[in-house]
């Protein structure tokens, strides 16, 4: 049986970090608010002046996984990307990181899932790979955030949370008949909730997609979030889709040997391992010192896990989960080969 299984991680941040004092010099906010009510202690963001898009974050990941691989670009059959901070509006950010890794004709195809991109692109290349059409897929999620953030003392419950980063997996057909690789998905979306979290401006729903009289820090531009309905949605949705996704697999919470929930907030991810009764070490945080990379942070802390060699050895299983815009959750089960 046809089996998707990973066979190289990489990450990016860029080079400027930006501590919570940091922020307390450009908005009013402290580092106390911040750790208490998030556990972010920094992030990285994009130095000032400099052009980096989603795609350059993309290519440096995508090149350390598929050095870790063993793989050149040129045996990738697909590219999928997942962001919801593409270079520009469209061409999509993966067909710039396949002119960036050399290729000039290999699909790319771009998802829009936000902090559940990660989940969707992983389940989305197990079944490109099921059904036979692909069979060498590259996996990424990368974010520039900080480039579209209000800055100011209105923003700051957004921005503080907010890191940029990218991370990518390359994932590989095999034929095996042990129960390894990409062992169960469950994916959702519910668009009621779409502005709970979102980016209101430009669109192209309105007569004028990017009003005249508008000023350009009109707060619709910006990310907004109704923060108190968002936390309490993933409180309530990442158990059930624990619940769901084992179910599928036939599995127990006992048989995860480590979570990867999407770095969105650490008082949620807390919340849900004390809900679901698992132990603290084996629920992976890194949100501490990246923020809320969005479709970057599953694979980034998976790609930290392996380096710690926390996870990677044969059979080890791991449950990666999120709750983000759209609103939109999942969870994915991969067992190492
Ligand atoms: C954003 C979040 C940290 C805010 O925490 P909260 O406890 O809900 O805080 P509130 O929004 O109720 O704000 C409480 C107070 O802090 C203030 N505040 C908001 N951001 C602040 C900041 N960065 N620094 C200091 N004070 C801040 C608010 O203005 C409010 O002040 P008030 O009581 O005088 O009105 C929290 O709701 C959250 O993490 N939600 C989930 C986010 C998430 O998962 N997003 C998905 C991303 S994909």
């Amino acid at each position: 049986m046809k089996r998707s299984v990973i066979r190289g991680t990489g990450r990016a941040v860029p080079s400027r970090l930006v501590t919570n004092e940091d922020l307390t010099k450009i908005m009013d906010t402290s580092d106390e608010w911040i750790r208490q009510r998030t556990g972010i202690e920094q992030r990285y963001w994009i130095p000032e002046g400099e052009e980096l898009g989603a795609s350059d974050l993309g290519l440096e990941a995508s090149k350390k996984a598929l050095d870790l691989a063993g793989w050149q670009a040129e045996d990738l059959d697909f590219i999928i990307f997942a962001t919801l901070s593409p270079d520009i509006m469209f061409p999509g950010s993966g067909c710039l990181l396949a002119d960036k890794l050399g290729l000039n004709s290999t699909p790319a195809l771009d998802i829009r899932q936000q902090c559940t991109g990660f989940l969707y692109g992983l389940a989305t290349a197990d079944a490109y790979i099921k059904s036979g059409l692909a069979s060498k897929v590259l996996v990424v999620g990368a974010e520039v955030h900080s480039t579209g953030l209000d800055k100011s003392t209105r923003g700051r419950d957004v921005t503080v949370i907010f890191g940029d980063g990218a991370g990518a997996v390359c994932v590989e057909g095999i034929e095996t008949d042990e129960n390894v690789g990409v062992i169960a998905s469950c994916l959702h979306a519910d668009g009621s909730g779409a502005d709970s979290l979102m980016v209101e401006l430009p669109a192209s729903r309105l007569p004028d997609r990017m009003p005249k009289d508008l000023p350009a820090d009109d707060p619709r531009y910006f990310p907004s979030m109704d923060g108190k309905k968002v936390f309490k949605k993933a409180v309530r949705k990442l158990p059930e889709v624990t619940k769901e996704v084992l179910e599928k697999a036939d599995l127990a919470i006992d048989d995860v040997d480590m979570f990867f929930p999407h770095q969105a907030n650490l008082r949620i991810n807390q919340a849900y391992g004390q809900f679901m009764k698992i132990d603290e070490s084996k629920i992976f945080n890194n949100i501490q010192r990246y923020g809320n990379t969005t479709a970057a942070s599953i694979p980034m802390a998976f790609d930290e896990a392996i380096e710690q060699k926390l996870v990677g050895k044969k059979n080890d299983t791991v449950l990666f989960l999120g709750l983000g815009a759209g609103l939109t959750w999942g969870g994915v089960l991969y067992r190492f080969a």
